[in-house]
Formats: structure tokens, C-alpha cells, sequence
């Protein structure tokens, strides 16, 4: 394979051959394509885009680039965010739909940029452990039916490679390579079913729902075609979710949900996909709001933090410091940003600017009103949680204009906005 070729190629506007695309990608994993090269066919492809049969083409490449898990005998189903700001979803929705006898493998990420990563708030549970070998893994979903954990290095070891490469090249934001990156490595990793929560907005990667959905159905045919019950719900990240971002925060706002109380929206979502998933493992007909009712959901939330070596009682970690910013006039919060509430959350130390930096677990950003909620000039609008002083200035001047206080706001919405 002339690597030069397969690039000119794409430049030139026209399908790469699943030769050309199988081959390109297993050179670059063993070493032998290089970087500039890589990159530059991933330019082609963002500016060029890639047809139906190269998007799987490219996808099968990166499976094929490791190893499948064998999770047969286990009812399966996971579900996977495209990521934003105060998405602490999964913590509550894995116990919830395992307790109805679902096996929900969680393979999940850290953050990087203004996403938060769920394995990131985990870790603020004490002893909680992220890394889990195979063979625990699937010995948790037989017995406790939840786990949350990080991919292992051989799942897809293709589209980490690329990944690293597309995120200091500007080739990260292109619906073909985002939706063969998730792909991989849900289909690598074996679910029977698969839930995808497809966020839209400020906070998100798609800032619009026509690309939003674009990206929902180029999923969801992949999923499709690899034998998995693949559905996509659509939903709003234009304000970030719930009343907290950062990690130990973002634990304690589940616990509420899994307690049976919560922020409305956290609440919905949760439900709305939970209904999604058990219906996609063949239980249509119940209510996920029972078990969060009667507790049932949260004994499965301890078994999962207990099989992962967590302490479900310990305290969560507390901030070294807390800062309060207050409303600068009376009147109804009108709109919220999310990017700016996730940036601030990061510079505070809740996340990261490179990859591999270490994470402050006591670091986030609450807001104490919502979108359509009354507030008076002085009340507490964010409070600002964080270990290291010298990132309060940058975090605080992020929100000076995220939060815009008006005369009337447009009612909250339902957070799902459609469905694939
Ligand atoms: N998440 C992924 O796993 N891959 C992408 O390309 C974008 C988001």
C-alpha cells in the first residue's frame, strides 16, 4: 500500500477502497504509516467527508485492530453519551437498569477539555478502582449486573491511536470519524443492545440538531449492521444538567437521583433513556421509576461501588476552598451556558487541558438557580469549589457572562428533543 496514494486519493474527493482504508489503518497502529501522513488523510476525510461504506469500512478496521469481548450469556445492553457539561447520567442509569436484572457493561472515559469523565467522578469514592481486568469484569456483570470501567489498552487500540492524533490536528469534529470512533469500540466491547444519548448544544460537539441527528443515524445504522439493537435519543445541551459539575459534586447529585429526589432534569434523562434500555433488553413493560422508589436501584449502585473495592459510606472529598458569586441584578435566569459552566468547572481543577494530568475531586461549579428560576441581586448565583487558589480568578471571569438574568425566560423544555 503507497500511503501518499490512499491520501491523494481522498484529497481528490473520491472513495477510498476497503482495501485501502483496512490497510491504511492497520499501518498506522503497527507504526508503519506516519503521523503526518495520518493526519493529513484525516483532513481529507474531514473536508471530504466519507460515504456509508467507508464510514463501516473504517469502523470494522478499528475492531479488527484488537480484541472482541465474548459477553454472550449475559442480556446485555450499555449506553453511551457523546458527552457534556454535568452529564453525571450514568452513575445513576447503570445501577437502575441492572437492577431489573440487565447486565450493563459501562466501558467509560475521563474527561478531557470541558467534558467531565465519568471514571473521574467515580474515583472520588475512596478505594473506588477504575481498572478492571476482563475477567472481573464480566464476573461483576454475572453477579452484581452493573460495572463501570475503564476500555481496556486492546479494545480498538486503532481509534485510541487516532484519537490522540485527531485531537492536536483539528480532525476531531467530523461526524464519520466521531461516529466510527464510539462504534468501535461498542461493537468491540460486545453489548447485545446499545442506547446512545446524543447531545446537542453549546456544551456538546454538535452545536446543531441537524448534525446532531446526522451523527444519531450514521450510529445507529453501524450499530444496526453489527447485529446490536441500536436507538439514539437527541437531547439538550445548550444548559448544563442538573445543579453540579466537577466529580465528588456530580456523585452526591446521583445519589439524590438514586435516593428517589434529584434536579427534575437529571431525573428525566435518566429515566427517559433507562425506559430505552430496558426496552432494548426486552422489558418494555416497566416503570424504572419503581426502583428508584423503592431503593432497589440504589442497593445495586453499592454492590457495583463495593465489587470495584469503593466504600459506599466514606465521605467524599471536601474543597480546600469555596467561593460564592452572586447575581448582579434581580430578575428570571434566562439562559445558562453550558461550555462556560464546563470550562470553569475544568479550570478549577475538576478536569483537564492535557490528557494524563491529575484531577481535583472536590473540584466543580454548583449553580443554585435554573433556567426559568426567579433570582435577586446578591443571592448566591455559582458556588465555585476548588483545592488550588490560584485558579479562582480564571474559573470566576469564565462565568461572569454565562448566566443571563432577563425579565422572562421561555418554560424549560423536556431535555429529550427526538429520537433515532
Ligand atoms: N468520543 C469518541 O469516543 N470519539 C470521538 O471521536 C468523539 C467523541
Amino acid at each position: 500500500m503507497d500511503p501518499i496514494a490512499v491520501i491523494a486519493t481522498k484529497r481528490d474527493g473520491a472513495e477510498l477502497s476497503t482495501v485501502q482504508i483496512r490497510e491504511m489503518v492497520a499501518a498506522y497502529t503497527a507504526g508503519d504509516v506516519a503521523p503526518e501522513q495520518m493526519s493529513s488523510l484525516l483532513m481529507a476525510i474531514v473536508l471530504n467527508g466519507m460515504g456509508r461504506r467507508e464510514i463501516a469500512d473504517w469502523t470494522a478496521a478499528m475492531i479488527d485492530s484488537g480484541v472482541r469481548l465474548d459477553l454472550s450469556g449475559l442480556r446485555t445492553v450499555d449506553k453511551h453519551s457523546t458527552g457534556g457539561v454535568g452529564d453525571k447520567i450514568t452513575l445513576p442509569l447503570t445501577p437502575l437498569v441492572a437492577s431489573y436484572g440487565l447486565a450493563v457493561p459501562q466501558l467509560s472515559g475521563r474527561g478531557l477539555g470541558h467534558t467531565g469523565g465519568t471514571l473521574d467522578k467515580l474515583e472520588s469514592i475512596p478505594g473506588w478502582r477504575a481498572d478492571l481486568g476482563v475477567d472481573e469484569m464480566r464476573a461483576q456483570l454475572h453477579g452484581v449486573g452493573a460495572v463501570v470501567c475503564a476500555a481496556t489498552a486492546d479494545l480498538a487500540p486503532a481509534d485510541r491511536k487516532l484519537y490522540a492524533l485527531r485531537d492536536v490536528t483539528g480532525t476531531v469534529a467530523c461526524i464519520p470519524l466521531i461516529a466510527s470512533s464510539i462504534m468501535s469500540k461498542k461493537i468491540a466491547e460486545g453489548t447485545g443492545a446499545l442506547v446512545l444519548d446524543v447531545k446537542v448544544g453549546s456544551g456538546a460537539f454538535m452545536k446543531s440538531y441537524d448534525e446532531a441527528r446526522e451523527l444519531a443515524q450514521t450510529m445507529v445504522e453501524l450499530g444496526d449492521d453489527a447485529g446490536m439493537d441500536t436507538r439514539a435519543l437527541l437531547t439538550d445541551m445548550s444548559t448544563p444538567l442538573g445543579r453540579t459539575a466537577g466529580n465528588a459534586v456530580e456523585v452526591v447529585e446521583s445519589l439524590e437521583v438514586l435516593a428517589g429526589g434529584g434536579p427534575s432534569d437529571v431525573v428525566e434523562l435518566t429515566l427517559a433513556l433507562a425506559r430505552e434500555m430496558l426496552d432494548a433488553g426486552g422489558l418494555d413493560d416497566v416503570d424504572p421509576a419503581e426502583n428508584l422508589r423503592n431503593g432497589r436501584a440504589m442497593d445495586t449502585w453499592r454492590a457495583m461501588v463495593v465489587a470495584q473495592g469503593g466504600d459506599p459510606d466514606a465521605d467524599l472529598p471536601v474543597p480546600g476552598h469555596t467561593h460564592v458569586l452572586t447575581a448582579g441584578r434581580s430578575g428570571v435566569l434566562s439562559s445558562l451556558d453550558a461550555l462556560a459552566v464546563g470550562e470553569a468547572a475544568r479550570l478549577l481543577g475538576a478536569g483537564r487541558s492535557r490528557p494524563g494530568e491529575p484531577v481535583s475531586y472536590a473540584a466543580g461549579v454548583t449553580w443554585h438557580a435554573g433556567v426559568g428560576d426567579d433570582v435577586r441581586a446578591g443571592a448566591p448565583l455559582f458556588t465555585l469549589s476548588f483545592d488550588d487558589e490560584a485558579r479562582l480568578n480564571a474559573a470566576a471571569a469564565r462565568l461572569a457572562d454565562a448566566a443571563l438574568i432577563g425579565e422572562a425566560a421561555e418554560p424549560a423544555g423536556s431535555r429529550v428533543l427526538g429520537r433515532v
